[in-house]
């Protein structure tokens, strides 16, 4: 079944997610223990005391299939957002999300326009439905670029992807330069807007996609995850928000069962979790002032950041320094797949965390400023 005529074009098109490294795998690999994990933007806290308790408990039920419907969790979730459920689809991830987005609308010969560099599977699944990802470079070389992504726009057009906070980047778009976007966009486009990151965003200009929705701006889709401030990527659960019409399409093709209910149980009760959801946030506000106080001493460029991890530019291959943490125990995500081969992602964890990642970044960096690692 490995013979390339097997396989759909599509899939051979199709590019290869590159997942940070799991604790497990480098242990195995290296024979280290101690490994710090900071490559995939999870929450060094992990999830809250309810969370817990809410897990422990719905053990009890996965003999029994989940609520195909989500009922509690999308109840707990409009009244947070303040929005009906009927403006909710629950996804397996925001991964979900994607996939179901692009079975549902995309046809062959349909453009997504994509922003680059940005969250790969955006792409992936573009090719998978046989449609044409658009690939549009930002001017800044980082983070999206409205402009550039506007003019990029065509009759077969049928989506546009905005990710922001920008993955791997850290960067936004602001309200203003939203709305304008919105206004000048024809309303039968998809503006699939995925605020994975919002959470961390404190920019006062930084866009709610849900008031914008509220607006009138009925072609936009406004996809969210637990997998970052909620902290059960493990258990994956994402959403979107979007108009009743638009949404009861999702859910003809979402797999009936696609979320289950150990993941619907934590989900409500890492929405109650306020103070947990407000300790996160203070975390990843230090982690910034931490890394930005010290990358500025060492004289390394980065991108200041609004979500909670950031991107580092050693100006060279950072394949040498990425190997440098690696051997040293702490995992971070080389960004040659996002066409960014001269830097790290890193995620922000604990205070002793970011200690020990900018004790050893530093002493990599004295290596390599000196001739080679
Ligand atoms: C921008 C962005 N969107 C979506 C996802 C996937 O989220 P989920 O874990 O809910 O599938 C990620 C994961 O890193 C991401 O960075």
């Amino acid at each position: 079944m490995t013979s390339k005529s097997m396989t759909r074009p599509s899939v051979d098109k199709m590019p290869t997610y590159v997942p940070g490294k799991p604790i497990e795998e480098v242990e195995r690999e290296l024979g280290l223990s101690g490994i710090i994990k900071m490559a995939s933007n999870e929450n060094p806290l992990g999830p809250s005391k309810e969370v817990r308790q809410a897990v422990a408990q719905a053990i009890d039920r996965i003999a029994l299939y989940p609520d195909a419907n989500a009922y509690y969790l999308k109840d707990t979730l409009a009244a947070e957002l303040g929005v009906e459920p009927a403006n909710l689809l629950i996804g397996n991830g925001v991964d979900d999300v994607i996939r179901i987005l692009a079975e549902t609308f995309y046809q062959p010969d349909d453009e997504i326009v994509i922003p680059q560099p940005t969250f790969t599977m955006y792409e992936a699944y573009t090719l998978l439905g046989g449609s044409h990802p658009v690939l549009v470079k930002s001017k800044s070389g980082w983070g999206n670029d409205l402009e550039s992504l506007k003019m990029a726009v065509t009759d077969r057009t049928k989506a546009v992807f905005i990710c922001n906070p920008n993955n791997p980047t850290g960067t936004i778009v602001r309200e203003p330069e939203l709305k304008v976007f919105l206004d000048e966009l024809p309303r039968d486009i998809l503006v699939i807007l995925d605020e994975a990151y919002s959470d961390f965003a404190d920019d006062p200009n930084f866009p709610n996609g849900l008031r914008l929705q509220a607006q009138g701006y009925t072609n936009l889709i406004v996809m969210r995850t637990f997998s970052k401030i909620h902290a059960i990527a493990g258990l994956r659960l994402g959403y979107a928000v979007a108009n009743p019409q638009i949404i009861a399409l999702l859910h003809k093709v979402k797999d009936p069962f696609n979320v289950n209910s150990v993941a619907l149980a934590a989900g409500v009760a890492a929405l109650n979790s306020k103070k947990h959801i407000d300790l996160s946030k203070e975390l990843v506000q230090a982690g910034r002032r931490q890394f930005y106080g010290e990358l500025d001493e060492l004289q390394v460029d980065y991108l200041p950041t609004q979500a909670n991890f950031i991107l580092i530019d050693l100006k060279q291959d950072s394949k040498d320094i990425y190997n440098y943490l690696l051997q040293n125990g702490i995992i971070v995500r080389p960004t040659h797949s996002f066409g960014l081969p001269t830097c790290i992602r890193v995620t922000f964890g604990t205070a002793e965390q970011n200690d020990r990642f900018l004790r050893v970044f530093r002493d990599g960096l004295k290596k390599l400023r000196n001739g080679g690692i």
